[in-house]
């Protein structure tokens, strides 16, 4: 049975300066350990979703629950312990001047105790392989490891839950790559729930399930198999198609035929390999 560790219920939102609704009549259940993906073109409600979870923002309407807490302006505190956000920019989201201090930062605001905090600054840049930065500037380092240290400020709160918000999407692909790799260690070792928000196709494929949102509506949900069989569909959307998909396009009107509609890149090779090349 999968047990659902964040809902949303009816979750309606408008900005103040705004006629439109940001998010219109949301529901969603995110379960727990799974990697989510949440694609939509510009505009599509994504960050609003993501800072209605963090508490940031308060929806008008519906109601939000977080590893069982209703979240509202009480208990924002608590769902923040337990659901962390990592943003797009990585020189916004730095406050202390050491790497250190930065980790230490977010501690401090949920009132814990030194020792405790030494101990956890430590691990979790360790966790994101940045130890070795403790007493450096946060603007001297890298865009991944900028990124990396975000993440290890978040993991220092010990969630169970963490949004990347188009977290990599400033980085090159290097960057990209070295921040998806830890992300996806540490879903596995910490048992982290993920939900990335994200332009990136090729990453999206990998999720366990997408959402794509559409003008502040859940448009579908299911598997990167089921999503992304729907084709022309997403370009209508404001979405691209990922490159296995748009190559195996291009092998079929060729006369190729494939076990199934949908293929990651390795598959695709697979079977090109297996029943095509190697004849
Ligand atoms: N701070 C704000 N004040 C007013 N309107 C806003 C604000 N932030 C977002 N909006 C509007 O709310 C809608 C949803 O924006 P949102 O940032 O959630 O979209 P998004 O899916 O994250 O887009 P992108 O892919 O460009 O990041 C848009 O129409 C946007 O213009
Ligand atoms: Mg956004």
């Amino acid at each position: 049975m999968k047990k659902t560790i964040v809902s949303l219920e009816g979750v309606s939102f408008k900005y103040e300066s705004q006629e439109r609704f940001a998010l219109k009549d949301v529901n969603i259940r995110i379960y727990e350990g799974e990697w989510l993906a949440i694609v939509g073109h510009n505009g599509s409600g994504k960050s609003t979703m993501a800072k209605l979870l963090n508490g940031l923002q308060f929806a008008q309407n519906g109601e939000i629950s977080v590893c069982g807490i209703k979240l509202n302006e009480e208990s924002v505190w608590d769902v923040r312990e337990r659901l962390g956000m990592v943003f797009q920019n990585p020189d916004n989201q730095f406050v202390g001047t050491t790497v250190q201090d930065d980790v230490a930062f977010g501690l401090e605001n949920h009132g814990v105790s030194r020792d405790e905090m030494v101990f956890r600054v430590e691990d979790s840049l360790k966790k994101v392989k940045m130890d070795h930065f403790l007493n450096q500037e946060p603007h001297h380092l890298s865009g991944g490891q900028k990124q990396r240290v975000a993440i290890a400020s978040v993991l220092a709160l010990r969630p169970s839950i963490i949004i990347l918000d188009e977290a990599t999407s400033m980085l090159d692909p290097r960057g990209r790559e070295e921040v998806l790799d830890i992300v996806r260690d540490l879903k596995e070792e910490e048992s982290l729930t993920v939900i990335s928000i994200t332009h990136d196709l090729e990453e999206a494929a990998k999720a366990d399930r997408l959402i794509v949102m559409n003008q502040g509506e859940v448009y579908r949900e299911g598997t990167p198999e089921e999503i992304f069989s729907m084709d022309e569909e997403l370009v209508q959307l404001g979405l691209d198609i990922p490159f296995s998909v748009k190559m195996a396009k291009a092998f079929r009107q060729k006369g190729m035929n494939f076990t199934k509609h949908y293929l990651s890149e390795e598959e695709l090779v697979n079977e090109l390999w297996t029943s095509h090349f190697n004849k």
